[in-house]
C-alpha cells in the first residue's frame, strides 16, 4: 500500500518493499515533487517540476501551495496571505470554498490536489510496475477539521482508497523508528517544519506502538512564510534604492520569492550569499539587475519573529503534555529544520537532544508507508 504525504510544497509517495522504503521518484529521480499544477495552453495538466519551471514564465496558470486553502473560504486569512503572494487569481463563488481560475476554468482546491495525487500514483504504477488501489494519507494536526475528509475525498478522485489517515507528525515519529525494538520508550516532540504549516506532536512509545501524548501547531507558518518576509526585505530594499514598486508586476514578484527559496537553502549551509535577478528592475535609474550580498547575520533579524513563534508552539505543546523534564528528545522533521537558526532556537528552547537526519522532507510519506505495511503500529 502506497504512503502519500501531499505536503504544501512538496509531495512523496513511498512504499514498503522487503522492509526496505521506496519512492516514486519523478523524471529527476527526486523522491519530493513540486506540489506545483501548471495549466498550458493545450493538453492535460503539468504536475511536479516541469510545472515549477514553467511558474516563471506564466504564474498566472502556475498554482503552488493549494494544500493551504483546501476547504477554505475566500475570506479566511489562509487564502488572503495566498492570492497577496500569488500570481494566480483565487475565486469563490457565493460562500463556497475557494477555487483558482486557470485559463482552463475554475478548480476547486481539492481538486488541484487531486491532480497531485493522481500524477504520484501514476509515477508510483510506472516505478513498480503494477496498479495502485489503496494508500494510506497523512494531515497537518492543525488546521480545518474537515481535513481528514477532505484527504479521503482527494484520494478517492485520485483512484485511491485512502484506508488510513494519519497525522503527519506521528508519521514522521514512525519513520524516525518510534515503534521499533531499538527505541528507549521515553517521550520525545516531533517538530515538523515544512513549507506551509508547523505541526508539532509529543509522542511515546507504549509496548510497541505509538502514543500520542499531545499535539499542536501553526498552521499558517512554514517555509513559504520565510520566503515571503524575505521578499517582503528584498522589496524594501528595491523602493529604498529605486523608488520601484515591485509588487505592481506580478511576474517580477514571482521571481523574487522564487528566488528568495533558493537563497534561504544557500544558507542553510554558507555564512552568506548572492541574491540576483538579471534585469529585474527594467529602467529605474541605472541599475538594471537586484544584486545583493545576503548574510545569515541579516536574515536572522528578517526571520527573527517566525522562528519565535515556531519555538513557542514547541513549548506550549510540550508544557500541555509533560513537565519539561521528562521530555528526552527533539526530531526534527520537514525542510524548513534545514535552517541553522530554528536547529539553534529549538534546541536551546527545549533544552534536550536533537535527532536530525540527512532527508527530513520523506519522513512524513515513510511513515505512512510503514503504517500502510504495519497497521497495528498506532492503535
Ligand atoms: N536546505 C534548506 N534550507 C532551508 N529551507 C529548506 C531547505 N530545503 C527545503 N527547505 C524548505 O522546506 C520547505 C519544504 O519542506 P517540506 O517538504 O517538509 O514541506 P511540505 O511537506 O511540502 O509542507 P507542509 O508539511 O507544511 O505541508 C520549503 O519551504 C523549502 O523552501
Ligand atoms: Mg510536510
Amino acid at each position: 500500500m502506497l504512503g502519500i504525504d501531499l505536503g504544501t510544497t512538496y509531495s512523496t509517495a513511498a512504499l514498503v518493499v522487503n522492509g526496505k522504503f521506496h519512492y516514486a521518484t519523478d523524471e529527476r529521480a527526486e523522491a519530493c515533487i513540486p506540489s506545483v499544477v501548471h495549466f498550458p495552453k493545450a493538453g492535460a495538466p503539468i504536475v511536479g517540476a516541469e510545472a515549477e519551471r514553467v511558474r516563471a514564465t506564466d504564474p498566472e496558470n502556475t498554482i503552488w501551495a493549494i494544500k493551504r486553502v483546501i476547504a477554505r473560504p475566500l475570506d479566511s486569512p489562509q487564502a488572503r496571505r495566498l492570492q497577496a503572494s500569488a500570481a494566480f487569481k483565487l475565486v469563490a463563488p457565493g460562500n463556497a470554498n475557494v477555487k483558482v481560475r486557470t485559463r482552463s476554468g475554475d478548480y476547486g482546491a481539492d481538486e488541484i490536489a487531486a491532480i497531485i495525487v493522481r500524477h504520484l500514483r501514476e509515477r508510483a504504477q510506472q516505478r513498480f510496475g503494477r496498479q495502485f488501489t489503496k494508500a494510506v494519507m497523512t494531515v497537518p494536526v492543525v488546521g480545518t477539521a474537515r481535513i481528514e475528509q477532505e484527504m479521503v475525498k482527494i484520494g478517492r478522485m485520485a483512484g485511491l482508497e485512502v484506508t488510513r489517515v494519519i497525522p503527519e507528525p506521528v508519521a514522521g515519529a514512525l519513520a524516525r523508528g518510534i515503534a521499533g525494538a531499538s527505541d528507549d520508550g521515553k517521550p520525545r516532540l516531533i517538530f515538523d517544519f515544512g513549507g506551509g504549516t508547523l505541526d508539532v506532536s509529543i509522542v511515546q512509545n507504549v509496548d510497541r506502538a505509538v502514543k500520542v501524548l499531545g499535539v499542536g501547531g501553526d498552521d499558517s507558518l512554514g517555509g513559504d512564510d520565510f520566503d515571503t518576509a524575505f521578499a517582503r526585505d528584498v522589496a524594501s530594499h528595491v523602493w529604498g534604492h529605486h523608488k520601484l514598486d515591485v509588487s505592481r508586476d506580478a511576474i517580477l514578484s514571482d521571481t523574487i520569492q522564487r528566488t528568495c527559496e533558493k537563497v534561504k537553502r544557500l544558507l542553510s549551509t554558507m555564512e552568506n550569499a548572492r541574491y540576483f535577478i538579471r534585469e529585474a528592475l527594467g529602467a529605474a535609474g541605472r541599475h538594471w539587475n537586484i544584486d545583493l550580498n545576503v548574510t545569515r547575520h541579516h536574515m536572522a533579524k528578517v526571520w527573527l519573529e517566525l522562528v519565535a513563534r515556531a519555538v513557542t508552539v514547541a513549548q506550549e505543546t510540550l508544557r500541555g503534555a509533560l513537565p519539561q523534564s521528562a521530555l528526552a528528545r527533539v526530531s526534527l522533521i520537514g525542510g524548513t529544520t534545514f535552517l541553522p537558526m530554528v536547529r539553534t532556537a529549538v534546541a536551546d528552547s527545549l533544552k534536550v537532544p536533537l535527532d536530525v537526519e540527512n532527508d527530513p522532507q520523506t519522513a512524513v510519506a515513510r511513515g505512512a508507508a510503514f503504517l500502510g505495511a504495519f497497521p497495528a503500529l498506532i492503535r
